[in-house]
């Protein structure tokens, strides 16, 4: 049996602590937020990119059909979309293709034959012609200099990509003279885009109050439309309607208090200095944050009788997926703790191990979830002061699919926080969003 006294209750309990975000803290980070985004607006140094996509929000009438190519996270995707208008939108064929790392850590032109490779196969199995113009919309889900609606230059990788070449170059260049060496020439990339636009353009497309598109998955990030006249740093945008869609690129918000835990992430990473928000806050780094709390417990002999098991003894051994399941047991006798830590190997786990893990889970996907909550609030108040509008938020990614609390900490957040204005912020999951905006985007830029 673990020995579980006094002071180590006084242990757990400070990291608890550490890990809490306040009322307070939720003002203080929308307040920093609000002057990174003028920052980034106006061209100055600042943590938020701010990114302009080139694209307004739909009208809702676009039809036909288009391929839309989703690369951004641990699978790439690949689908054929009718677009029926009025927010009827069909998903004909979808392909998934497993990233392996030796492909997203290896050279720029291996990944882009890859993806090229998968084009191909897509075309002959869905019976698509080799012959006619296709249009397609590109989702790349990396933090861009756009340079139009079919163009942008890689700025740095994120999410543990690191193929090498494409920093700096143009990811539109790059894959039609992938598309080239497969021989297909009949395909026009008609839209690069970010997932969270495709995000907010799919719900749009159907919603007219939806104005917020997030990723809450391996990634975060979230983007909104921005009055022309406000993104100071480029002149001579031009849309019909005045607005364009502004790409935060959020995960890269550095204005939020780290615990030492974050810290070691942060240094540990293939990007230290960058992402801070996304290394607290996705699921790519969540299984990693309750790993390193566990692995300092357990060196403490206050899990596990002071040995490791094989699951944390290695770095992100401890999937995210596997914090959703355990945060998620209420129950007295911890069953669905028990039973997962027996997958995992761990066979004589005694309860209060077990409610550690559980306990230690809970603290991570809540901190998590309230600075989600807080960013999304910070971008909702940037767009509408004084809430007079009723918004819709399309959200996708695994997290916020998968993890059943975190809807919960959401509304929770955003009630105590907008009072009884909370009522005029819905939150909806946008499933798949990311490639069928990139198809009505491929849609309109034709169109143009
Ligand atoms: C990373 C990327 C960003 C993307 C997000 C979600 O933060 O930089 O472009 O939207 O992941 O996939």
């Amino acid at each position: 049996m673990n020995k579980f006294n006094i002071s180590n209750k006084r242990l757990v309990s400070h990291i608890a602590k550490s890990f809490e975000i306040s009322l307070g803290d939720i003002k203080k980070i929308i307040k920093n937020f609000h002057s990174e985004m003028l920052k980034g607006l106006s061209g100055h140094k600042s943590s938020l990119a701010m990114i302009p996509s080139f694209v307004d929000m739909p009208k809702g009438n676009e039809t036909g059909k288009y391929i839309a190519l989703d690369l951004g996270g641990t699978n790439f995707r690949i689908l054929e979309v009718e677009l029926k208008a009025g927010g009827r939108i069909d998903v004909i064929a979808e392909d998934k293709f497993k990233l392996e790392k030796e492909i997203v850590t290896g050279t720029g032109r291996q990944m882009f034959d890859f993806i090229a490779e998968s084009i191909k196969y897509f075309l002959h199995v869905h019976k698509m012609s080799l012959s006619g113009e296709i249009d397609l919309g590109f989702t790349f889900s990396f933090p861009l200099n756009q340079t139009s609606i079919a163009g942008g230059i890689l700025l740095f990788w994120n999410k543990g990509f690191s193929a090498s070449n494409v920093i700096g170059k143009d990811v539109v260049a790059l894959l039609n003279a992938a598309l080239k060496r497969q021989g297909i020439d009949n395909i026009k990339i008609a839209a690069l885009v970010n997932d969270t636009v495709g995000t907010l353009i799919a719900k749009a497309y159907g919603d007219s109050y939806c104005d917020l598109g997030v990723i809450f998955g391996t990634g975060t990030n979230a983007c909104y439309p921005e009055k022309i006249s406000k993104i100071k740093k480029a002149r001579g945008l031009k849309t019909s309607t005045g607005y364009m869609v502004i790409n935060t690129e959020w995960g890269n918000f550095n204005k939020l208090n780290c615990t030492s835990c974050d810290t070691k992430i942060d240094k540990a990473s293939s990007n230290p200095g960058r992402q801070r928000l996304e290394k607290m806050v996705s699921g790519m780094y969540l299984g990693e944050i309750a790993r390193t709390i566990i692995i300092d417990l357990v060196e403490r002999k206050i899990l596990f009788n002071g040995n490791i098991p094989s699951v944390f003894s290695k770095p992100y051994g401890f999937d995210t997926k596997y914090l959703s399941e355990i945060e998620s047991d209420n129950s007295k006798n911890l069953m669905i703790v028990k039973n997962l830590l027996i997958r995992l190997g761990i066979a004589n786990a005694g309860y209060t191990d077990s409610r550690l893990i559980r306990n230690i889970s809970k603290i991570v996907v809540m901190r998590s979830a309230y600075i989600s909550a807080a960013v999304m609030a910070a971008v909702i108040l940037w767009m509408d002061p004084k809430i007079k509008r009723i918004h819709t938020i399309a959200i996708d990614g695994s997290l916020f699919e998968k993890c059943l609390s975190y809807q919960g900490h959401i509304k929770s957040v955003f009630q105590k926080f907008f009072k009884d204005k909370a009522d005029k912020i819905n939150f909806v999951l946008a499933k798949d969003g990311s490639g069928k905006g990139a198809a009505i985007i491929a849609a309109v830029a034709s169109r143009l």
